[in-house]
């Protein structure tokens, strides 16, 4: 185990900010957490543990130490005939590990293709994406407690996940809450993958795909690689043109407040919730008050899609965390002052 320090952290971002670590170092077993806890002089030190840096704004450099999650392997931990357990590690790259599933005949995961990111970032934001939230196809996940050293398991509801939330992005702030933000390292996390396989296509742009391709009975690949091309159609590649996703989330708002909005908007997209509440298509507000495609400084909101915040100046001219949250703020505020809604941003700043 070796503590780098002074590490550039340009390469573990997907906006491609610049930053640095002051001190970094890589975690490829439960035994380095272990050898870190050892040594005296890193004990105690605040940390930061840091996945596959996809949703993630750095406004300056990190203090803390980073924990950088590189746990690998794959495999399958059990079978039944109503599921597939596969376990994949921290570490491991999420569409990678999907490619990797598919391929040795465990389907399931395939509606969340190419969302960038680790396999460990996965459950703390709930991922989700046409149709298929990470929460449906969980088992149980194993981490570390950075405070005294143990592991320890969660099942889902231990989990407390909801729209691209989870215990793991709340601090813990009484005895009775149990959030455990910047706490726990995520190390392994199981897969339930229910037997037999079923479609799960009931999503516009997936409905569109079947009608192109005249084929209503996809097969698990099918579905794969219709999200790979509607992602690849609306989303940039991070490579390309960094982002961090979607940059906000999509609210929510009661029945009554909705049908204010389309007294005055007819055409906002909106969605009815199981719960009684309305979620309105983010993208859609930003849209409308006009955003797409401007810029502050080099912080784009992307032409095709509002939702997403785009690193105009690239690799070599990059932009800064400070122009991306000054963006963001600007939208904030001309989406509160059209429609009074207030838009929560999706990543984590740092
Ligand atoms: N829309 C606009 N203008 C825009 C963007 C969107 O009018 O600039 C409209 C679209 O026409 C559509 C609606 O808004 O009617 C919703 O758009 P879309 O289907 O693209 O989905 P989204 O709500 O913008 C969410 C997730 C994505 C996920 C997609 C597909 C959130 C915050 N985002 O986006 O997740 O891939 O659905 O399921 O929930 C992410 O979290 O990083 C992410 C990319």
């Amino acid at each position: 185990m070796i503590v780098e320090n002074n590490v550039p952290l340009q390469p573990y971002n997907s906006f491609g900010i610049v930053a640095r670590a002051q001190n970094l170092v890589r975690i490829a077993s439960e035994g380095d957490v272990a050898e870190l806890r050892a040594d005296p002089r890193w004990r105690d030190a605040p940390r930061f543990v840091l996945g596959g840096g996809s949703n993630i704004v750095l406004t300056g450099d990190v203090k803390p130490l980073v924990l950088k999650v590189e746990i690998k392997g794959l495999r399958l931990v059990e079978e039944t005939p109503r599921a597939w357990i596969v376990e994949a590690g921290a570490g491991e790259v999420w569409h990678d590990a999907i490619q990797w599933m598919l391929a040795n005949g465990y389907p399931g995961l395939e509606n969340l293709a190419l969302i960038p990111g680790t396999v460990g970032g996965a459950p703390v934001q709930n991922i989700g994406a046409y149709g298929v939230e990470l929460q449906d196809r969980f088992d149980s996940l194993d981490a570390i407690d950075l405070d005294t050293g143990l592991s320890f398991t969660l099942d889902a509801a231990q989990c407390a996940f909801g729209y691209r939330d989870s215990v793991f992005k709340h601090v813990r702030s009484g005895p009775n809450d149990f959030g455990l933000s910047g706490r726990a390292l995520i190390s392994r996390v199981r897969f339930r993958l229910a037997k037999p396989w079923k479609a799960v296509v009931g999503y516009l742009d997936l409905e569109r795909k079947m009608e192109e391709n005249g084929n209503f009975t996809p097969s698990p690949t099918d579905v794969f690689d219709w999200v790979c091309a509607i992602r690849r159609a609306k989303l940039p590649d991070w490579r390309v043109l960094g982002n961090a996703g979607s940059f906000f989330k999509n609210p929510t708002v009661t029945p009554e407040q909705c049908a204010d909005i389309i007294a005055r908007d007819p055409k906002i997209v909106h969605y009815p919730m199981a719960d009684g509440s309305i979620k309105l298509a983010a993208g859609w507000l930003i849209d409308a008050c006009g955003w797409k495609g401007k810029s502050v400084g080099n912080a784009g909101v992307y032409e095709k899609q509002a939702l997403v915040l785009v690193n105009r100046g690239g690799l070599e001219n990059p932009v800064t965390g400070g122009e991306v949250m000054t963006l963001a703020k600007a939208i904030q505020t001309s989406v509160y002052e059209r429609f009074g809604i207030r838009l929560e941003p999706e990543p984590v700043v740092v």
